[in-house]
């Protein structure tokens, strides 16, 4: 408690703030002062045309940040909040341009780790909070991965545990006809649709050729130092194309890495193999997939070959970001 409340101050007098999130940990600042948010992309190395999320601790604290909350914005919100979604609407004047990178929309989110929401509470200030990872590498799901890019870039790190869901948070779009899903995350399309009408998934996430409304979309993510590859296909072809492929890798020297399923673990006896968890509980799987993108860097693995998920509910979450990982390469069996 008293770790927190001189984490407070520091948001208070606009110094920056790694702590946890039950999607990933966040590198926090004071959103309404642009000196405090400079901080956030200089430690991160992030491109500053790329806008920050507004974090929030409880539900009135959104008035101010936004000029209206459509009927539909506000069924959603109280669906999903406190939890991994955040919501875009017309921002207001108090919103500095560094937030939104001269967009006229801001994005929110109300956290539910009880760390966060306590945290963003004690401050009295909405903060903003990117993931709190060097700018390009996985997001960080556990303390140790926090220190390991931000150490000495920031000025407090408040250590949590591992995060609970393990991918961002959903950024729903709510300022069109339909409400746009422009990254999928832990509160899912078919979550939404129990509230909404109709969910629109963004063109550019599915690979179409256009631009992209959420800026973030635009920049490499989550690039492990190994290149990876996607292998999709039936069930029972997936495991003999990765074992050809190891066999042709090793031919050439190159060390793989099996980016697999408990499932399918036993199928692989070449190569680092590293299992997600079951192919059916999705959450694991979801909490699993940027530390062992992490720990894949650790190791002189060059290549990693990946199965995939079914790309419904929460797989649609895991397979952006892992697709995302391998720059969109793909091989389908
Ligand atoms: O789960 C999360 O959302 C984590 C934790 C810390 O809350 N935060 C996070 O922030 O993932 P970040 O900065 O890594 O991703 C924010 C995403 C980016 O893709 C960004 O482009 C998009 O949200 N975004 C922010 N403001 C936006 C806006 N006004 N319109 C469209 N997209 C926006
Ligand atoms: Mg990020």
């Amino acid at each position: 408690m008293e770790e927190l409340k001189k984490a407070a101050q520091i948001l208070k007098e606009g110094g920056t703030v790694a702590f946890p999130t039950e999607t990933v940990y966040g590198l926090g600042a004071n959103a309404l002062s642009e000196k405090a948010i400079k901080k956030i992309f200089q430690a991160k190395g992030r491109p500053s045309d790329n806008p920050l999320i507004v974090h929030i601790a409880k539900m009135e604290d959104i008035k101010p940040l936004v000029r209206e909350i459509p009927l539909e914005a506000a069924a959603v919100m109280e669906a999903f909040w406190p939890g991994p979604l955040t919501v875009v609407l017309e921002k207001t004047g108090i919103i500095p341009e560094g937030i939104t990178g001269g967009l006229s929309t801001v994005a929110i989110r109300m956290p539910a780790h009880p760390i966060a929401a306590k945290l963003i509470a004690l401050a009295g200030v909405p903060v903003a909070a990117p993931s709190a990872n060097i700018s390009g590498r996985p997001s960080p799901t556990t303390g140790a991965h926090v220190v390991e890019d931000l150490k000495g870039k920031v000025d407090a790190i408040v250590i949590g545990g591992s995060c609970e869901v393990g991918v961002e948070s959903t950024v729903l779009d709510m300022t069109g006809k339909t409400p746009m899903i422009l990254r999928p995350g832990g509160v899912t399309r078919e979550m939404l649709l129990k509230v909404l009408h109709s969910v629109e998934i963004d063109a550019a996430l599915k690979g179409e050729d256009v631009v992209p409304k959420s800026p973030g979309m635009k920049y490499t993510h989550y690039a492990p130092k190994a290149q990876v590859y996607i292998v999709k296909g039936e069930e029972e072809k997936v495991p003999v194309k990765i074992r050809e492929l190891v066999e042709q890798y090793r031919r050439q020297k190159k060390e793989v890495g099996i980016i697999c399923f408990d499932e399918t673990y036993n199928h692989y006896d070449q190569g680092m193999v590293k299992s997600m968890g079951s192919r059916t509980d999705f959450k694991s799987v979801a909490a699993n997939l940027f530390k062992i993108l992490r720990e894949f860097d650790e190791t002189k693995v060059e290549i990693i070959l990946a199965e995939a998920v079914e790309e419904v509910e929460l797989g649609q979450a895991i397979m952006n970001r892992l697709t995302k990982a391998a720059g969109y390469r793909i091989i389908h069996v």
